[in-house]
């Protein structure tokens, strides 16, 4: 039966109790990092790895692809762990765990399976070109929060799915008179980046993860880690406009938008950038979906 919705017929509470009762993120993120910062003997790092049979397939996978592949191919888990090093490590892992969050249809944006995934790993994979051309410090903060920043949709989708009039939703986008996230806060009482933030502050990443997953749309809001929010926001939106992840999300225009003249994206370098990262997330599916 279809329900009226009023504004005091909000899901805000079973929204928060789904976001609440999501599994941990998988704890092999959280032991590999500290081992990877007090430079730990890599026996220790593949004592950890070994037990979580998907991810160690994947890291062998990566080793042995020929990015990574210098003379021989690893032939085994501490081989390849070698051969990637520390920051290709800790990021096909968390690309491998994020999978089992991301990897679903989520109609309720109108992406296939896998889109959503796709458009979080290209996101990633931007955002972090995007750092490293501004000489950014903490890449792992923007590669991170990168590739959760639309985890909220995994949650918000069932209610979008079922609260939402499709035709009312499109001519709104389209006449520019509210964007997606005032229709999720005005019809759920959150919008995906708050409710991906609580998401990611339960799993406990760190605060420029939370902060750069709670503004990736809205990066000028951000008190703290604005940049983070920033650069993630210019990659999302160059992912979408390469068609990966597009759902209901607005086109492009660089030149009118105030945080890529701050990143110093220009049409010449975003073009650069997207050829980049088209080839790059290419790469990456081939060995992280299986
Ligand atoms: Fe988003
Ligand atoms: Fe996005």
């Amino acid at each position: 039966m279809e329900r009226s919705t009023t504004l005091q017929d909000k899901p805000l509470d079973e929204i928060l109790h789904v976001a609440e009762k999501l599994p941990p993120f998988p704890d092999v993120v959280q032991k590999v990092m500290p081992l990877l910062e007090r430079m730990a003997p890599v026996e220790d790092i593949e004592a950890v790895i070994q037990y979580d049979q998907v991810i160690a397939a994947k890291v062998l996978a990566l080793a042995r692809s020929p990015h990574y592949t210098r003379a021989q191919p690893a032939k085994s888990l501490k081989e390849a762990i070698i051969s990637l090093g520390q920051r290709a490590l800790v990021e096909v892992i968390l690309a491998a765990c994020s999978a089992r969050f991301q990897d679903q249809a989520i109609q309720g944006y109108d992406l296939r399976e896998g889109e959503l995934w796709e458009h979080a790993v290209g996101t990633a994979i931007m955002a972090d070109r995007i750092a490293e051309r501004l000489g950014h410090t903490d890449r792992l903060t923007v590669y991170t929060a990168g590739l959760l920043h639309d985890i909220g949709k995994t949650v918000l989708n069932h209610y979008v799915d079922r609260y939402f009039d499709r035709v009312i939703i499109k001519k709104a986008i389209k006449s520019q008179d509210q964007s997606f996230l005032d229709v999720e806060r005005e019809i759920l009482g959150i919008d995906h980046q708050e409710l991906g933030g609580l998401i990611a502050r339960r799993w406990n990443f760190p605060p420029g993860v939370v902060a750069g997953i709670t503004h990736h749309h809205s990066p000028q809001d951000a008190e703290e880690n604005r940049l983070v929010a920033s650069i993630v926001y210019a990659a999302s939106r160059m992912l979408a406009a390469m068609g990966i992840g597009t759902g209901v999300d607005g086109f492009l225009n660089p030149n009118q938008d105030q945080v890529f003249i701050t990143l110093k994206l220009d049409e010449r370098t975003i073009e650069k950038l997207m050829a980049d990262v088209f080839v790059a997330l290419d790469e990456t599916k081939k060995f992280l979906c299986t």
